[in-house]
């Protein structure tokens, strides 16, 4: 991490011939459970996890913005007064994103001055770790600071998500901005996506002798493409059918009713986030109550939902799940948006080597391509850094 922000601030010096003003960083998330239930207007429980995105800032005396990042060769320059949605693509649509959705939240993007942002991160990319979250909060934060908006955590995930539907082109909901801007070490963030109320409720592995695993299939997958935005449309038509603005409006005593009139896809979509709602509510009270140990059921029903009703799990991801039940989790599932990226797996430390050879072993057993594990712990949502 100390290398990750010295190597930025040395590469904006190089790239822009000068010192950065400052530099921001925040956070990937993993979700512990609550998926696809965002855009339902219902729970989620994420946490930051301790692999960041960092931004070195300069303000500078015109309008113009210029954007670089170590993983991209070509500079990103544009005026402020041209940023628009239509005007943004590759990876800069998303720090592009983020100034033109300050806009829509109160930043004159006629009056304030241009700037220069160098990012480098240690969030892997397409692993469903939301490295673009991270990209985006951390921009977030920055320009927000160097403008003085005064914008609270809440707005600017929601400036995050507003650049990442608009600008990037992803309908998806607000969890992954809120799990980067208000994570907390050891905890994770409940949030009820309708109020935008959050908890932070701590998890306590570490004190449980237990490990989170993140096994990466390497699948890669695309928010911005199919199967996420035909989920979110049945949803959508569930809740129509069934007479309520948002699913989050329905609890597992209207599973009945739900069957009668839905056809089955439809109900099997709407059966996922009713009951995945009412895991996230078990999840925070068997934490508070019992702690970590005794929250690996829950887990593991979590991904047979999402692997039989919401359909959104890919062999890689059941291979991996299965695998780390089988060799000692206490509970695993996919996490993030499917159709790829990873899986998590809450493991004791002792068994962490055992689990990860195993994982390894069925993945070439199946002709799989070998994936990418490791352990996270829960960190501090986006912050200045100096
Ligand atoms: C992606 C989206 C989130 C959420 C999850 C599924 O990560 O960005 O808003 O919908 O998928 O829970």
């Amino acid at each position: 991490m100390t290398d990750l922000r010295e190597g930025v601030l040395d590469t904006f010096a190089e790239v822009f011939g000068r010192p950065a003003d400052g530099l921001w960083s925040a956070p990937g998330r993993v979700n512990l459970i609550g998926e696809h239930t965002d855009y339902n207007e219902g729970f989620v429980l994420p946490l930051a996890i301790n692999r960041r995105t960092i931004a070195a800032v300069g303000v500078r005396d015109d309008t113009r913005a210029r954007v670089g990042s170590s993983y991209a060769d070509e500079l990103v320059e544009i005026d402020l007064a041209d940023l628009g949605p239509e005007s943004l693509d590759g990876w800069a649509a998303y720090p592009l994103g983020i100034a033109w959705s300050l806009g829509r939240s109160g930043a004159d993007l006629g009056a304030v001055p241009g700037f220069d942002i160098l990012v480098d991160s240690a969030v892997p990319v397409g692993a469903g770790l939301s490295s673009s979250a991270a990209l985006e909060c951390a921009v977030a934060l920055a320009l927000s600071d160097i403008w003085q908006l005064g914008l609270s955590r809440p707005e600017l995930a929601a400036v995050g998500q507003l650049a990442e539907n608009v600008a990037v082109g992803a309908p998806t909901g607000i969890m992954d901005q809120s799990a980067s801007l208000l994570g907390r070490r050891d905890s994770a963030v409940f949030l009820d996506c309708r109020s935008l109320d959050s908890e932070i409720v701590p998890l306590g592995f570490e004190a449980a002798g237990l490990e989170l695993l993140v096994i990466d299939t390497g699948v890669s997958h695309s928010h911005a493409t199919g199967g996420y935005a035909a989920r979110r449309a049945s949803c959508e038509a569930g809740a129509r059918a069934l007479g309520v603005s948002a699913l989050r409006d329905l609890g597992v005593d209207d599973l009945t009713r739900a069957r009668e009139v839905l056809d089955d896809e439809t109900f099997r979509r709407v059966r996922h986030v009713i009951t995945e709602n009412q895991r996230v509510l078990d999840t925070v009270r068997t934490l508070r109550e019992q702690g970590p140990t005794a929250i690996g059921d829950l887990l593991d029903a979590s991904h047979r939902s999402m692997r039989d009703d919401f359909e959104i799990s890919v062999p890689e991801l059941d291979l991996a799940v299965e695998t780390a039940q089988n060799y000692g989790a206490i509970g695993a599932r996919m996490t993030g948006g499917g159709f790829g990226g990873s899986a998590i797996a809450l493991v004791p430390s002792e068994l962490v080597s055992r689990v990860r050879v195993a994982v390894d072993g069925a993945f070439a057993e199946h002709g799989y391509a070998q994936p990418d594990m490791f352990t996270v712990t829960a960190a501090d949502g986006a912050v200045r850094e100096q």
